[in-house]
């Protein structure tokens, strides 16, 4: 089978769907592989070490004579349409703005299997992107707030005197969140923590944070995710948090509804109730933000606070971020990848689940809803 992995072309978007690593793989199990030239710059791959690892280094279109492409960020409509008829994607696939490229996927005769939708089952965990690239992306805010705290993280006792560690309030406590607490816990912060769904309670706890008991009612929806709150619940929960908010150094907000906008959890109020200095990380603010004035990529100063919208957090750590997503890719391909060829098992959960494209049908009832709408 021929292989490829273009360049990303997004703004901002730095990671690779191949490591070298991972091309080496695939070329020992009797595949070929095509990289496009300069593929790797994020990671500081360069072609040579793609042509170490066994590929087929190329500049200009890599995607013509492909069987099987792989990429992270969804294609665009204009790449989708060089594609062969039965060739194979696989990337991340949906998202605001993405229908069109799902449309050319639909008419381009392919099958797209979405990182996104692999089930979260444990049989699939090793290929759960989401998962790795929301723990990348975790790490990151807590760098992020760090970075701009013009104080410590940790405590400080010196003969000059002692310093108390920085207050951080996580709010939303996924794989990223999680991911934040943890490392603003290795870098000595004082931390707390919420989320909608009650089982969040003793992973926070788990990660040497206390958790807030807001004497709300817990909120989860199907598959152990959050769901959206009614208007009066999320007022509650705004007056509820407002004086944790208060007396935090740093914010940082993962929270997310899948298939929603990420819901608004902190008012400008809210947030310029934070000392003088303090510091406010959105890892929402691409889809919509939890944060009230969050502008993905930039950094805006309310009442004193300056409050940081992240773009492209996973990207930011490319190196980590694709060496993650190149395993989880390589994993999802094992279940399909066979010396005659790829073969599309739907009886296989997996590939089902993640299977959005497949003989010109959408096969992702939310997301054929909206190509319908
Ligand atoms: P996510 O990125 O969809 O959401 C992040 C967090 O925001 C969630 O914890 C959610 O409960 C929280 N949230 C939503 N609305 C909120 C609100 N109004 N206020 C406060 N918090 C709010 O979630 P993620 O990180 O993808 O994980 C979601 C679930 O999936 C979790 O239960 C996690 O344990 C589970 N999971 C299961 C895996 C597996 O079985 N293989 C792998 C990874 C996650």
């Amino acid at each position: 089978m021929l292989v490829s992995v273009p360049a990303e072309t997004r703004p901002g978007e730095r990671r690779v769907a191949l490591t070298p690593d991972a091309v080496a793989l695939l070329v020992g199990q009797g595949h070929d592989v095509c990289v496009e030239s300069g593929a790797g710059q994020g990671l500081l791959a360069g072609d040579d070490d793609y042509r170490a690892a066994g590929a087929d280094v190329r500049s200009g279109d890599v995607l013509g004579g492909a069987d099987l492409v792989l990429h992270v960020r969804p294609l665009l409509p204009g790449q989708v349409a060089r594609l062969r008829v039965g060739a194979v994607t696989v990337g991340f696939v949906t998202g605001p703005g993405e229908l069109d490229g799902i449309r050319a996927l639909q008419a381009a005769g392919v099958t797209a299997l979405a990182m996104e939708l692999v089930p979260r089952i444990s049989r699939a965990q090793s290929m759960d992107a989401l998962t790795s690239q929301a723990l990348v992306a975790g790490y990151r805010c807590a760098l992020e707030a760090a970075m701009r705290l013009p104080r410590f993280f940790p405590l400080f006792m010196t003969a000059a005197g002692t310093i108390a560690p920085a207050r951080v309030l996580v709010l939303g406590a996924g794989v990223a969140g999680l991911q934040a607490i943890a490392t603003a816990r290795r870098l000595g912060a004082v931390v707390e923590a919420y989320d909608v769904r009650p089982s969040s309670a003793d992973e926070v706890r788990s990660m040497g944070a206390r958790f807030l008991e807001l004497g709300l009612d817990a909120v989860e929806g199907a598959g152990g995710y959050a769901r959206e709150l009614s208007q009066d619940r999320a007022v509650r929960q705004q007056q509820a948090l407002a004086p944790h908010v208060a007396r935090s150094d740093v914010l940082i907000t993962t929270a997310a509804v899948p298939g929603r906008p990420a819901p608004l959890l902190v008012t400008r109020d809210m947030l310029a109730g934070m000392p003088r200095g303090s510091v406010a990380v959105d890892l929402a603010a691409e889809s919509g933000g939890n944060i009230e004035g969050a502008i993905p990529g930039q950094e805006t100063t309310v009442d004193g606070v300056r409050l940081y919208g992240m773009a492209d957090a996973a990207s930011a750590m490319p190196v980590d971020a694709s060496r993650l997503y190149a395993k989880n890719v390589t994993n999802l391909l094992a279940l399909a990848l066979t010396p005659e060829g790829f073969v599309l098992d739907l009886e296989d959960a997996v590939l089902d689940g993640a299977c959005i494209v497949h003989d010109g049908v959408v096969r992702h009832a939310p997301t054929a809803a909206l190509l319908e709408a």
